[in-house]
């Protein structure tokens, strides 16, 4: 949502040497990968032009060039491992406040319905995240974008979903764009109204889709503040029925559908290819028929390990969905409630472990598969007119990334073509 730079603006630079660079170049968008499918390049540097990459190529003639012509060289110390930058396509971001209650109560063997009852799940985000000013909300947003950035993701999903009303609503996918602005991290916004029927509605749920509809689409488009629609289909929130009319006008108008789908209860994912969403995410309770229809079709899977982790429940069925052809996307949901975790790098890995996924398949999960998942098909590979958005490491060998299951943190992170310094993570929220 930045200002993109005018030619004179965009800086040349060399950045390198690389030890590896794992580019992710020429992996197909579905199916299962190989790790001897993965292109690794070696002691290469990377010519970028403001964010583009322009070209990869051996770092000592590019370096030569490079001073031939004055551009500037960052030259990083040796033993150094480049990936692309990583997409968290599904997070929860925004909200004000804790549901450090909900998780000793879960924990302690309390269901849904009874940690509601007390008072928690998504009604107590949403209370707390109503009463808090936007000035507020925002800089809870940015300190977390600021951790993201240093954990070497360089674009985030960030839904509403805590507001409930129209006016909440609004509130939340504000704060969302003015964080935008005030950040590196390109940020991309989901209009989640449909979350929930919230309890102070006094109407039924068709009645509140139905004003959703009414009042709140027609503000994001004149305002512009997003162009993707997402809903809760499950039986405690939306079911398929109720929420098949809200997406349909929402895609008529010009929005693109993501749906959390199939957590609990199955339903949401024939929703999302139904209505030809790009994504359905969560899936832990997708079966082989569901498997089979989400490979056949163009919408990608995106597995969201931190709810299973959150709420101590199974992983989505990842394994299967790459071998029946799907698309797999990696996200990490960070939520409030069921998943406070929010590191994406941990939790891929531990996916991997579980799933029994390939590196390359982990690593494609939270590049350019996820990319795909925002519809953003500039970023996710390491290629000439990409994004110059890297997550380094400081490694001889890609495999230790996944290795380290995330433990092994970037010590550099370039966005739009420039150092990020990692600085020491903070994991306040
Ligand atoms: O993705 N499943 C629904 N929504 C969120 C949880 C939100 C919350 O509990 O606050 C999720 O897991
Ligand atoms: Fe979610």
């Amino acid at each position: 949502m930045r200002r993109p730079l005018s030619d004179s603006e965009a800086t040349a630079r060399l950045i390198g040497p690389f030890a590896q660079l794992v580019t992710l170049e020429g992996l197909p968008l579905k199916g299962s990968l190989r790790d001897e499918q993965l292109i690794v390049r070696e002691a290469v540097g990377i010519r970028v032009r403001g964010s583009e990459i322009m070209e990869i190529g051996p770092f000592e003639r590019l370096a030569r060039e490079a001073r031939t012509e004055k551009i500037e060289i960052v030259e990083l110390p040796g033993g150094r491992v480049g990936v692309p930058g990583f997409v968290d396509a599904h997070t929860h971001s925004c909200f004000a406040g804790s549901r450090a209650r909900d998780y000793a109560l879960r924990n302690s063997g309390s269901t849904y319905l009874e940690i509601a009852k007390a008072g928690g799940g998504i009604w107590d985000s949403v209370q707390q995240t109503r009463m808090a000013p936007p000035e507020v909300l925002e800089a809870l947003l940015l300190k977390r974008i600021h951790r993201f950035l240093n954990a070497g993701i360089t674009t985030l999903e960030v839904k509403s979903g805590y507001g409930l009303s129209v006016s909440e609503e609004l509130k939340m996918l504000r704060v969302i764009r003015s964080a935008s602005e005030k950040t590196e991290m390109d940020l991309v916004s989901t209009c989640l109204a449909a979350h929930t029927c919230p309890k102070d509605f006094q109407g039924s749920v068709p009645e509140y889709l139905q004003l959703l509809e009414t009042e709140l689409l027609p503000v994001l488009i004149a305002e512009g503040l997003t162009s993707r629609l997402d809903a809760f289909v499950e039986q405690s929130a939306f079911t398929p029925r109720e929420i098949m009319p809200y997406l349909q006008k929402g895609k008529a108008v010009g929005f693109d559908l993501t749906l959390h789908a199939d957590q609990f209860t199955t339903g949401g994912s024939g929703v999302a290819i139904t209505c030809g969403a790009l994504s359905a995410d969560h899936l832990e309770a997708s079966g082989p028929s569901e498997i089979q229809a989400l490979a056949k079709s163009e919408v990608i899977a995106t597995a969201l390990p931190g709810a299973s982790l959150g709420l101590g429940c199974g992983f989505t069925p990842s394994r299967a969905l790459l071998d029946a052809g799907a698309c797999l996307a990696i996200a990490s949901d960070y939520n409030p409630g069921s998943a406070p975790m929010g590191d994406l790098l941990t939790q891929a890995a531990l996916l991997g472990t579980f799933e029994k996924l390939s590196n390359a398949e982990v690593l494609a999960g939270i590049t350019f598969r996820a990319a795909a998942a925002l519809a953003l098909k500039d970023r996710g590979r390491l290629v000439a007119g990409q994004k110059a958005d890297i997550a380094v490491f400081q490694t001889d060998h890609y495999n230790e990334i996944l290795y380290h299951q995330g433990q092994l943190r970037p010590v550099q992170v370039v966005k739009n073509g420039r150092l990020h310094l990692s600085k020491a993570d903070s994991h306040e929220s």
